[in-house]
Order: C-alpha cells, then sequence, then structure tokens
C-alpha cells in the first residue's frame, strides 16, 4: 500500500521516547522527562500580545506563502545586526517551523543520485528527509575527542563526484558542540574547492556559554555565501516551539523554488504566529538573556552529576541545552536490541526501572551516547541524576 519512498522513514525517535514517558506519565509514573527538545519556558508576554492583538485585529487569512514582508525585513535586519550577513528580501523564506524549512530545502536542492554529507553525530530529522529527497545521506562519524566536530581531512576523504551539499549544525544537537571561526575556516577551503552547498542549522545560534560568539560560515568569504543556505527560527530561542515559525536564507533563486513548493503544499505559515515571531525578532532580548543564563547553569550542574557517576564521560558542550554522555562503560551489562545497539535498550531500563526518559543515541547516528535534554528545572535534574545513579549500580 505504501511508496518505497515513505516506507524507509522511521517514526522521529525523540518525539517517540516522549510519547512512552507521557504515556507512563499518564499512568501515574513519576517521570523525569530528559527527552523532548524544547525550552521548559513560557513564550515571553510581549510575544503573546502581539499574536492576541493579530487576533483582535483580525490578522486571521492567508498571507503570502513564503511570509509577509514585515517579517522578512525583520529576518533580514536580524542576520545584518547578529551575523553581518546582507540578504534581500527575496533570500529569505518563513516556513511552518525550522524542520519544514529544511525539509522544503532539501526538496528544492537535492535528488536521486546526489550525496549528502550528514556528520555523526546528527540531529535525527536530516538523514529521513535527504532519503525523502532521494538523495543518499553519507553518514561521517566524527570523534568524540574532538568535541564531534568534522575535520577538513575527514570532510575531503568522503567527498564523491556525487557530493552535493553538507549539513552544519552549530551549536548541536545532540552534542551542544559549537564551531570556532577557525574550524569553519579550515572546513571552508574544502567546500569552496568542491563547491559544495551547505545547509547551516543555526537554530541553538543564542544558546551558547563561557561568552563563545556564534560564528556561520556565511560570513567568511562572499563566495561561500553563495553555497550556504542559513536556517535558523524563533522555536528554541524564545521558547516558541509549537508557533511554528523558522526560516531560510540563501541564494534567491532557492528561495523562489522553495516558495513555490511551499505554495503548492502547506502555503503560508501561520498569520498569527508570523506577527508573534515579528515582535520576537524586533522586540525586547532580555528573556532569551535569562533563559541563557539558566541553562548556562543548569548544563554545569548536570555536567558535575553526570562526572560523579562511574565510567560516564560527556564532552562539554559549548551550547544548545543536551548533553550527550558516553554510557559505553556499562553496556556489557546490556542486551543488544535487534539492530545491534546499546543505547535502545539502555535507554528503555532507565525508563523503565529509574523513571527517567533519555533518548538513545543510536537514533542521532552514535551508539556510545544517550542524549539528555536539561530543559527541565534544577530540582528535576538532580532528582533524574540520582534517580540514573542508583539503576547503573544495580547493573554492576
Ligand atoms: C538541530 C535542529 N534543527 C532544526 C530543528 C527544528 O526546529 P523547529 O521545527 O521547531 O523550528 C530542531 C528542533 O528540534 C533541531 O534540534
Amino acid at each position: 500500500m505504501l511508496t518505497q519512498r515513505i516506507s524507509q522513514i522511521k517514526p522521529s525517535p525523540t518525539l517517540a521516547i516522549d510519547a512512552k514517558a507521557k504515556s507512563m506519565l499518564a499512568q501515574g509514573i513519576d517521570i523525569v522527562n530528559f527527552g523532548i527538545g524544547e525550552p521548559d519556558f513560557e513564550t515571553p508576554e510581549n510575544i503573546k500580545e502581539a499574536a492576541i492583538k493579530a487576533i483582535r485585529d483580525g490578522f486571521t487569512r492567508y498571507t503570502p506563502a513564503g511570509g509577509v514582508l514585515a517579517l522578512k525585513e525583520a529576518i533580514v535586519e536580524k542576520f545584518k545586526r547578529d551575523n553581518d550577513l546582507n540578504y534581500r528580501p527575496e533570500e529569505i523564506i518563513v516556513s511552518c517551523g525550522g524542520k519544514h524549512a529544511l525539509y522544503n530545502l532539501f526538496q528544492v536542492l537535492f535528488e536521486k543520485g546526489d550525496e549528502v554529507i550528514v556528520p555523526s553525530p546528527y540531529w535525527v530529522s536530516y538523514p529521513p528527509m535527504v532519503m525523502l529527497a532521494e538523495a543518499a545521506p553519507v553518514i561521517v562519524p566524527t570523534p568524540e575527542a574532538n568535541g564531534f566536530k568534522l575535520t577538513p581531512e575527514v570532510l575531503r576523504a568522503h567527498i564523491t563526484p556525487r557530493t552535493k551539499g553538507l549539513i552544519l549544525n552549530s551549536p548541536s544537537n545532540p552534542t551542544g558542540s559549537v564551531y570556532t571561526r577557525s574550524e569553519l575556516a579550515a572546513l571552508a577551503e574544502v567546500i569552496l574547492d568542491h563547491k559544495l552547498f551547505v545547509v547551516s542549522d543555526d537554530i541553538y545560534e543564542k544558546i551558547l556559554f563561557d561568552g563563545l560568539e556564534f560564528f556561520n560560515l556565511a560570513q567568511l568569504d562572499p563566495e561561500l555565501k553563495k553555497l550556504v543556505f542559513v536556517l535558523n527560527g524563533v522555536s528554541k530561542t524564545y521558547a516558541m516551539t509549537g508557533w511554528r515559525i523558522g526560516y531560510l536564507a540563501g541564494d534567491a533563486r532557492v528561495i523562489k523554488a522553495v516558495t513555490n513548493l511551499q505554495s503548492q503544499s502547506t502555503s503560508n505559515p501561520c498569520s498569527i504566529a508570523q506577527k508573534a515571531a515579528l515582535e520576537a525578532i524586533n522586540g525586547p532580548q532580555d528573556a532569551v538573556a535569562a533563559m541563557v543564563q539558566e541553562f548556562a547553569w543548569r548544563r554545569d550542574d548536570i555536567l558535575t552529576r553526570v562526572a560523579r557517576i562511574p565510567g560516564l564521560k560527556c564532552v562539554k558542550p559549548g551550547g544548545a541545552f543536551y548533553v550527550f554522555p558516553n554510557f559505553s562503560y556499562y553496556y556489557n551489562k546490556i542486551k543488544p536490541d535487534g539492530q545491534g545497539s546499546y543505547s535502545d535498550p539502555l535507554a528503555d531500563f532507565l525508563l523503565e526501572e529509574a523513571h527517567v526518559a533519555l533518548v538513545a543515541g543510536i537514533g542521532f547516528g552514535e551508539d556510545a551516547c544517550l542524549r539528555f535534554s536539561y530543559a527541565t528545572s534544577r530540582e528535576r535534574i538532580a532528582t533524574g541524576l540520582a534517580r540514573i545513579e542508583a539503576a547503573l549500580q544495580k547493573l554492576g
């Protein structure tokens, strides 16, 4: 009944663990949920008010498929202000979340016969989205010892005449790793040599710690900017995951094609959410700073607690709200599942035994690790880590 295209697509493992945790919660079980990748903060009041005003003003009809001009202009200003990047409104499209923008971009940019390099660990949706465009994801492992970051040598070694694109995500989901300017400059040489299109997923741009500076590949060189597509959105920065607004910047011809695709599929992103996003981008930014400060505290706390558990190792994340510790010390005490994964049965064990939801690393391409999203309260972090320690002790 189903097409081959869709048959190879599995449900998102991050949403799957969340569903399982929520069903246990509904049965009255006290679950500490480190599973879901969304801020636990409320959308700031000024943004909510902008949406309420949009409804009251009757801003409730179709808008242009790629988003209203005022929002595109605000995004143009944002790129100028924050990233020193100059775009025109024709080089911007607004979609129903960053995920939607990426999906559409992949449909427009990649096709059968193309290879797309996906450094691993990766965000769970990249490989299936590449496959839905009938292209082949080329998974390139990055060493834990290098903070799970791609090096120019490794990138070069995986390029073939079919390679059309590369996906970069900094700060990263699931590792929290952040590329520095010089690391990007080293990758840039290879990218320019081979004229690769780069999808730069900057969705965690604002969630950075330790005074780290955000840097985008497109900033390095005008030639490079022509090859880069920048993905960003309001979901993570402004605690607006449910509003579904993401945006994409890049070559006007590609943006036009993405707009055509959007106009024949979803049409415009929600008109009310667009007004809310406009306020998020143009309005006061102090709520972002407060949220980042709290995330920084939690990152330090969770790293301290992870370090106290025998056998666990963890790369120190510079951004996002994830830690991705290596649990392989315990793997000889866990029976692998049918696919040979250890992180999956360990995640199941921790959910059943400790009532803590983590996402198995296998879904991110790194079976040695499990992902914590610390978008939960300080008290829940302490409870969750104590439960994990006790459960792992039982494993012996
Ligand atoms: C790396 C990464 N990119 C993109 C997205 C898409 O976010 P949204 O569709 O909510 O804008 C997410 C969300 O989890 C993400 O983690």
